[in-house]
């Protein structure tokens, strides 16, 4: 089998450069068509820059990066300074981007590609709230039947919920936009915080992303030493996870992990459990199963195709 086409829609996030990073090493298995950038960790012109950066620190300048919507579909923002600092990408000091943003909104690029190549052949990686994929939906409803899957970080059944008690950040942000994702008919694959938070980045994990020596190498650690700090006081556990990778980890290692065909509905109207994904884990309903929800990683294999991949860029 060739490489996959993606599109990965994200908002950087330190866990979101370390995901593109793993895509951009892994050519043989991921075909990155173009980033597509949204408003989640911190506001749209941050994540617009902080994807540039990444790319060249991967010495990538030639990858397409799209912004997208700004806020989310009918909330106002809520960003994540809290988690991943005022630049959103705080740890390294990385050099401000010489990187333009393409000129097409990202909402029409994603529209144009799933039109242009052949049906089935994309999958879209969104790893931040769902804004800019569920405004595609809207616009073009034809292109639901074309994409080849979604694979998305979001949501959580057992570990409930990061930034409020009941939800996860990436869904609470949009709920709205999430309902339409979830509901679109396209095969979903979602990485919630049950499968993340296996996936901890401990002292020597981190060390083996030091060890490499490779300015990529030394600036994960960074990246992921500066959120370290604030997830270990929250979480009380040896190390921070590291969400959004797990999403390109799938598209090389499906293997690494595990889950269940099941129903997932989004809370929308409470106030109180705004953006819930209803998992419905034990299957206690005759709702129709709409994703693939993850449940368990081996999280050795993952750090151990994390560090490898990263040493070659
Ligand atoms: C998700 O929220 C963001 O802070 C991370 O980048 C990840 O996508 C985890 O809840
Ligand atoms: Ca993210």
């Amino acid at each position: 089998m060739g490489a996959r086409k993606i599109i990965i829609d994200t908002d950087p996030g330190q866990d979101d450069a370390v995901a593109i990073l793993l895509a951009l090493a892994s050519p043989e298995a991921i075909d990155l068509l173009g980033i597509t950038v949204v408003a989640g960790n911190v506001p749209l012109a941050l994540t617009s820059i902080n994807a540039r950066k990444v790319c060249e620190l991967a010495n990538r300048p030639d990858v397409q990066v799209f912004d997208g919507c700004d806020r989310p579909m009918a909330h106002s923002l809520v960003t994540a300074e809290h988690v991943h600092g005022k630049t959103g990408l705080n740890g390294p000091d990385l050099p401000s981007p010489s990187m333009q943003v393409q000129e097409t909104h990202a909402v029409d690029y994603i529209i144009h590609t799933l039109r242009r190549e052949p049906p089935n052949s994309v999958t879209l990686c969104p790893l931040g709230p769902l804004t800019n994929i569920a405004t595609a939906l809207q616009k073009a409803p034809d292109i639901a039947d074309r994409i080849q899957e979604i694979v998305l970080m979001g949501g959580a059944y057992f570990e409930v919920g990061n930034i409020t008690p009941a939800a996860e950040f990436n869904i609470y942000v949009d709920p709205e936009a999430a309902q339409i994702v979830f509901q679109c008919g396209a095969p979903l694959t979602v990485m919630p915080l049950d499968v993340t938070h296996k996936a901890l980045v401990t002292k020597p994990r981190n060390d083996a992303f030091r060890a490499l020596g490779t300015p990529v190498g030394v600036a994960v650690a960074e990246m992921t030493d500066f959120f370290e700090r604030f997830d270990r006081e929250k979480y009380g556990s040896d190390g921070a996870p590291l969400h959004d990778p797990c999403v390109t980890a799938y598209l090389i290692r499906p293997e690494l992990f595990s889950g269940r065909k099941i129903n997932v509905e989004i809370e929308t109207q409470s106030d109180l459990t705004r953006g819930m994904t209803v998992a419905d884990w034990w299957r206690v309903t005759d709702r129709p199963a709409n994703a693939l929800f993850m449940g368990d990683l081996d999280a050795d294999g993952f750090f151990a195709l994390l560090a490898d991949r990263l040493g070659r860029l």
